[in-house]
């Protein structure tokens, strides 16, 4: 600033720059510079400077917001329960834009860790092939719930990684990491070691059998993986074994001033804020973030296959994606994330991650020497029908089996109008979804403009510029302070409450007044006009208060309406103007679609049914198996050359089988079901390489495959006719 020509200030001064704000400081400095030295040569100069200035500065009082909301895994289907958060947050970003600042709207797939890695192996395709098609129907779902994402990347991506690489190696230099040797629970089979999710065993607390490898859902006990009884690999089947390995940890304790000053600061909600101050009393861990290979992420620089753990590089897939938005678009990166940034920096997320965002996040920002959030906004979670979403009851809905059906709009509303800006929960009540969208949208909203729009047409098309009722319409401007108010503080729910106030009000007017009475006598002409027209105006201040939460209808407004519905703090009546023919703007819910919605959740969700009679039901299919594993297994095609009673045994027959070139000894467990002369002649199938076992009555050489529950209930197996002695099963 010191460096530009100061002749340039009265040039500055004396220009007139209508809805140009310079920032009260920059003024007073730059007024105390030297004033004498003045002249033609001075006056280009100055317009250069104003150019640069103004295109550097913010305008006149326009914030510069960047917002995220939380980065959804890319191994699972968008459901109603993250729309409660991208509709949130969706709608505070559209009145932002609305109300002109510049707000810019990130997010990006979460798309690292183990379950993606095997979520990937399982489907036979690579983590970057299914994070790359998980992330096209993610955004697809979005757009269609008209979600305006200014940017939506992945977190496996160089610009996250770069970032990631930058934020760690500050923080280690700063000497905020510490290295330790932990023991883990590891599957030797599957050579992984295993987070608490993927080992199951006996509680060692109540004996509750099948029990995740952290807590007991019988006892609610918690305990270390390793001290559960029997326990198993989920991943393998396996028994894991106790294992060493070196783990990195981000020294989170050495930011405890820092944070209990942080969390005061009005970045957070007052219980959230509450609830880190218990947490922060009861002291902080330091926080572990490698894990070892193989594990789908970004290598740890300067280690060998340590990774970053997903939640380390997830928070800063944000600042990732604005970083890609700044490439595309020029916007500055910098002036968003530099420790003294005047810009502002929201986060919205579920009540679950708030240690991550809150106490995580800030302190590595800060440490890493970038800003901190502004605020940190947290919601609930959502119930369906006051129970928790259910894949049984048809209630874990989809976004695209929503969108199959329902109009996005009508949840967008729906949701709109139990949001606030507390950590509840919200439920969504079906009944009243339907009976409110259609009261207070189709019902009161859209109403205004049907009753009307038709005289306004028949009579050529144009407004009145006579305000009918000079109060009715200052009604509506006056609750422009409340209701912007309102989003600004995330207090939907009561901005929807006004707005059907208003709604209710300009209704009543046109019902006090019937123009369709008044219409059908003579000389009423411009009454019934001055009246639809106050009205159709009611309809257009409604629908701009409307927009954050119905952006396509709101877009349907705008071409009846013949106008843009912009948010200024002063709305104008639009006088003398031209609407266009008044089309449906939405139409009611259909009950049974809601029913027809549910059904489909239940059907696509739900398990196939196992008949609790059944042979599935008594003997549960076993782990899943490699199949290197299974190919172990040498099962051969054999002759039975001869079966005979065995002295002394109840169960046994000894059999005599031929594998084409090779005779076997094999003691079979079958005489409750067979008798020998049955069996001769017959083929069937062996395992071949099963190690010989010493028997009391011999040694048997092999085993012959057979179904059924035992006793007379047994049935050998017998290959299809042109089968040969020797061949190998597969
Ligand atoms: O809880 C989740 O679904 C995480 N994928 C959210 C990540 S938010 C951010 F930190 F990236
Ligand atoms: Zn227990």
């Amino acid at each position: 600033m010191h460096a530009f020509n100061p002749c340039l200030v009265p040039q500055l001064n004396n220009t007139p720059l209508v809805g140009v704000h310079i920032p009260p400081v920059q003024k007073t400095h730059l007024a105390s510079r030297t004033w004498e030295i003045k002249g033609q040569i001075c006056y280009s100069g100055a317009l250069i400077f104003l150019l640069v200035y103004l295109l550097s500065k913010p305008m006149s009082n326009t914030r510069k917001i960047l917002v995220s909301s939380a980065l959804p895994y890319a191994n699972g289907a968008i459901h109603l329960g993250h729309m409660v958060e991208v509709i949130q947050t969706d709608i505070w970003v559209r009145f932002q834009k609305q109300r002109g600042n510049r707000c810019i709207y990130v997010c990006a797939d979460d798309a690292h860790g183990t379950a993606i890695m095997l979520s990937a192996e399982k489907a036979g395709i690579t983590p970057e092939q299914q994070i790359a098609q998980v992330q096209q129907t993610h955004i697809s779902d979005f757009n269609d719930f008209h979600i305006g994402f200014d940017n939506y990347h992945s977190t496996h991506s160089s610009e996250n990684q770069e970032l990631a690489n930058l934020i760690y190696t500050r923080v280690r230099d700063n000497g905020h990491i510490a290295e330790r040797t932990i023991t883990q629970a590891y599957d030797a089979d599957k050579g992984l070691f295993l987070a608490d999710r993927y080992i199951k065993g006996t509680c060692p607390n109540c004996k509750t059998p099948d029990q995740y490898g952290d807590n007991c859902e019988a006892c609610g006990a918690t305990y270390s993986p390793l001290e559960l009884i029997d326990p198993i690999s989920v991943i393998s089947g396996s028994k894991p074994v106790a294992k060493e390995s070196k783990h990195l940890f981000f020294k989170l304790p050495d930011f405890e001033d820092f944070l209990k000053r942080w969390t005061r600061e009005d970045h957070l909600q007052p219980e959230v804020a509450n609830k880190l101050a218990e947490w922060l009393e009861a002291g902080l861990q330091e926080w572990d973030i490698s894990r070892d290979a193989p594990y789908f992420g970004f290598e740890i620089p300067g280690e060998t296959d340590k990774y970053f753990y997903v939640w380390l590089d997830a928070p800063i897939g944000y600042m990732a994606s604005f970083k890609q938005f700044c490439e595309k678009t020029g916007e500055n990166f910098e002036d968003y994330w530099k420790a003294d940034s005047d810009c502002e920096l929201y986060h919205f997320i579920g009540k679950d991650i708030v240690n991550f965002h809150a106490l995580f996040w800030p302190a590595l920002l800060h440490d890493a020497g970038f800003r901190t959030p502004t605020k940190v906004c947290v919601h609930g979670f959502l119930t369906v029908d006051g129970k928790k979403m259910s894949k049984s009851r048809g209630t874990f809905i989809n976004a695209r089996t929503y969108l199959e059906h329902l109009d996005p709009e009508y949840l967008r509303y729906y949701y709109a109008s139990k949001l606030n800006s507390s950590v509840d929960d919200i439920d969504l009540n079906l009944d009243d979804f339907v009976q409110r969208v259609n009261s207070d949208l189709v019902g009161k909203v859209v109403n205004i403009a049907s009753r009307t729009a038709k005289f306004i047409q028949k009579s050529g098309g144009k407004l009145s510029a006579t305000i009918e009722n000079e109060a009715l319409w200052q009604k509506f401007l006056d609750a422009n302070k409340t209701i912007s108010a309102l989003y600004e503080e995330r207090e939907f729910n009561k901005a929807m409450r006004e707005i059907m106030a208003l709604a209710d009000a300009a209704n009543e007017y046109i019902a006090e007044h019937a123009p369709w009475s008044l219409s059908k006598q003579e000389g009423n002409e411009q009454k019934v006009i001055d009246i639809c027209s106050l009205g159709i105006n009611c309809f257009k201040v409604i629908m701009t208060y409307l927009k954050p939460v119905l952006p396509a209808t709101a877009s349907a407004a705008e071409n009846f309406l013949n106008t843009q519905l912009d948010w200024p703090e002063n709305i104008d009546f639009l006088g003398e103007h031209e609407i266009h023919p008044f089309k449906p703007l939405m139409t009611r819910i259909d009950t049974d679609k809601v029913q027809t919605m549910i059904d489909a959740s239940k059907e696509e969700t739900a398990q196939p049914a196992i008949d609790p009679d059944s042979w599935l039901a008594k003997e549960p299919i076993a782990n899943e198996i490699e199949f290197n594993d299974f190919a172990k297994v040498d099962l051969r095609v054999v002759l039975i050359k001869n079966a005979e009673h065995v002295d002394g045994a109840d169960k046994l027959l000894r059999l005599t089988l031929d594998l084409g070139g090779e005779t076997r000894n094999v003691f079979a467990g079958i005489k409750s079901a067979y008798s020998p002369k049955d069996l001769i002649g017959k083929h069937t199938v062996m395992v071949a390489n099963l190690k010989p076992r010493k028997m009391k009555f011999g040694i048997s050489e092999g085993m012959v495959l057979a179904a059924g529950p035992g006793k007379n209930e047994l049935y050998i197996l017998e290959p299809h006719s042109g089968a040969q002695p020797g061949m190998r099963v597969m």
